[in-house]
């Protein structure tokens, strides 16, 4: 691991929005702006809850995760085409380009949209054409994780596994998602065994707002790699020395979890406890329509409060390669790159 040279709080918000980073945890569904929304809208005759894009921004205020989950599928309605998934997931992977993203592993999910009446096929080709054209026009790598909605039942769950199968060359992995409480991760412990024999890479949605129990059985239950939120992994010492030891890497969502009020404000924020404990977390964005940010507002906003510097700025990019699904080869050239953006930054 790199030494870095101590940067002044002026100079940090250049640096985190220079170095190179890979993004984990981030649902398409969640990047549709309500500049786009009204757009799709319009495009596709769907009529919208709310007369304009101000009154639409200001009804974006949470409580917990259900009240976000309620608003945000009313914001799906408007997608219908193979063409609005590839306008959505083209607008985030220039705004995540912008951040300087170099890799993103994009979670979305079909059931809602053929509880719909679309097709699956609409969904993933659409976000996949983007992905791959993010790469000529953004110099960027793009994958698509498909989240289960643990909301429904695990039969569900199997019959959207299959239905995706004909495209499972456009898939890196399956995650799980949406309302936590109430839905252990057991629940699906089939389905992602089934994915598992099938090649896909396996994460899952733990510890947002659900106890640590939720984490050991993502862990052990779902067998996943990585743990997406499970900032609530704080409250038990025996997890925490198993994500450290395993180097189970957590994908953290700051502004996500200030909205959804999971902490009461950024300064009581537990990212920098779970890095000095040796965690292998990264910064996300989650839904960063809904929950005022991108990327590099996530890190700038949580650095400040926080109070974090350089060493943890290299460090969390430097766990977002570990933590991604990309070979080898490709984490040592970003790895360089990031190396290289340390070493010269004034
Ligand atoms: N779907 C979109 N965002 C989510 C979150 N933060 N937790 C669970 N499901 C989600
Ligand atoms: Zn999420």
């Amino acid at each position: 691991m790199l030494k870095v040279k101590p940067v002044s709080p002026e100079r940090l918000p250049d640096l985190l929005r220079l170095m190179p980073k890979a993004e984990l945890h981030m649902h398409i569904e969640g990047s549709l702006e309500p500049e786009l929304m009204f757009a799709l809208g319009l495009r596709n005759g769907v009529s919208m809850a709310y007369p304009d894009v101000e009154s639409l921004r200001s009804a974006y205020v949470f409580d917990n995760l259900q009240d976000f989950l309620d608003i945000y599928h009313t914001g799906t309605l408007v997608l219908r085409t193979e063409q609005d998934f590839y306008d959505m997931a083209h607008a985030y992977l220039a705004r995540a380009a912008a951040d300087n993203v170099v890799h993103a592993e994009i979670f979305f999910d079909t059931q809602t949209h053929t509880g719909h009446g679309l097709s699956t096929e609409v969904v993933i080709n659409g976000l996949h054409r983007a992905c791959v054209d993010a790469r000529a026009e953004f110099g960027m790598s793009a994958s698509l994780i498909l989240c289960f909605l643990r909301h429904l039942s695990e039969k569900e769950a199997f019959e959207c596994l299959e239905q995706v199968l004909p495209l499972r060359d456009k898939l890196l992995g399956v995650g799980l998602a949406s309302s936590e409480l109430g839905h252990p991760p057991e629940k699906f412990a089939r389905v992602f065994a089934r994915a598992r024999a099938l090649g896909l890479r396996l994460v899952a949605h733990a510890g947002e707002e659900a106890p640590p129990a939720y984490i050991w059985s993502a862990l052990d239950a779902l067998k996943v790699a990585r743990i997406d939120h499970g900032v609530q992994a704080t409250r038990d010492p025996a997890l925490m020395a198993r994500l450290a030891k395993d180097r189970i890497p957590l994908t953290v969502c700051p502004l996500s979890n200030l909205k959804l009020r999971v902490f009461p404000t950024l300064a009581e924020h537990n990212l920098g406890r779970l890095l000095e404990a040796g965690i292998v977390a990264t910064v996300n964005s989650d839904d960063p329509s809904y929950f005022g940010g991108y990327i590099n507002q996530n890190f700038t906003q949580t650095f400040a409060a926080l109070n974090l510097g350089a060493q943890h700025a290299y460090q969390l990019a430097h766990n977002s390669f570990e933590a991604s699904f990309i070979d080898d080869e490709l984490k040592r050239q970003y790895i360089d790159r990031l190396n290289g953006v340390f070493e010269t930054f004034q």
